[in-house]
């Protein structure tokens, strides 16, 4: 019998960025782009993903804003994330699966490292025990003002689908600043692996800059 030739390795894609920066339509289109294209895709998202990090993910998108330390929202995430990186992420990427998640260790970075003030290096430090030096192939932070990102989520349908998914959007506006800082500052530092894509734009330029980027860095046949 003929050797098998090993299945190549799927690719971990995550998008980033802001409340109402339209991560969700983005990441669908790009998913379908790819089915289109012949490859098996994997959409996922964190907080949740696997079915205990989606419970894990309850407790930490609703209720008061104070619900929690930022030490234990942070010990929080990575409990989810562990849970659906062991679970899902990993054997879809073994599989050959192309992993698109909407939201991961960035996230973490942003939010409750620049936003809420953790040290940095604590968090990766948590990400090298959780997860060893497991990191996305490409990650795409859709950049946007607050102001403009938090007004998209106020208007009527999308609260209503949100079904009091708000604590984060409900922090004080600064927060939010140092949040979209922190993507900035993070893409600075890792032009290789993180691209800011701007998306205060109609949403079929996002789309296009978005195919482009994945044909570029990663050779997909879009
Ligand atoms: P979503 O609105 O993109 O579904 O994400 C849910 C909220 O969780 C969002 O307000 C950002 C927040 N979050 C963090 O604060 N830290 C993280 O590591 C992740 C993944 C999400």
């Amino acid at each position: 019998m003929a050797d098998q030739p090993d299945r190549a390795r799927g690719r971990f894609i995550t998008f980033e960025g802001g409340e109402g920066a339209g991560k969700s339509t983005q990441i669908r289109l790009l998913a379908a782009a790819l089915e289109a294209s012949g490859r098996e895709v994997c959409l996922t998202r964190e907080p949740g993903g696997s079915p205990g990090a989606e419970q894990i993910r309850e407790l930490l998108v609703t209720g008061e804003t104070g619900r929690w330390d930022a030490l234990t929202e942070l010990l929080l995430l990575y409990a989810a994330r562990r849970d659906h990186v062991k679970r899902l992420i990993e054997p879809a990427l073994e599989r050959g699966c192309w992993v698109l998640c909407d939201r991961f260790a960035d996230s973490t970075m942003a939010y409750q490292g620049y936003g809420h003030g953790l040290e940095l290096d604590r968090i990766s430090d948590l990400h090298r025990i959780v997860l060893g030096d497991l990191k996305p192939d490409l990650t795409l932070v859709l950049d946007l003002p607050p102001e403009t990102g938090l007004a998209r989520t106020r208007t009527g349908g999308e609260a209503a689908r949100r079904g009091g998914e708000d604590r984060f959007e409900r922090m004080e506006l600064a927060f939010h600043e140092r949040m979209r800082e922190g993507f900035r500052t993070i893409a600075t530092a890792e032009p290789q692996r993180v691209v800011l894509v701007d998306a205060a734009r109609d949403p079929s330029a996002v789309t296009a800059e978005v195919a482009a980027l994945v044909r570029a860095r990663l050779g997909a046949e879009l």
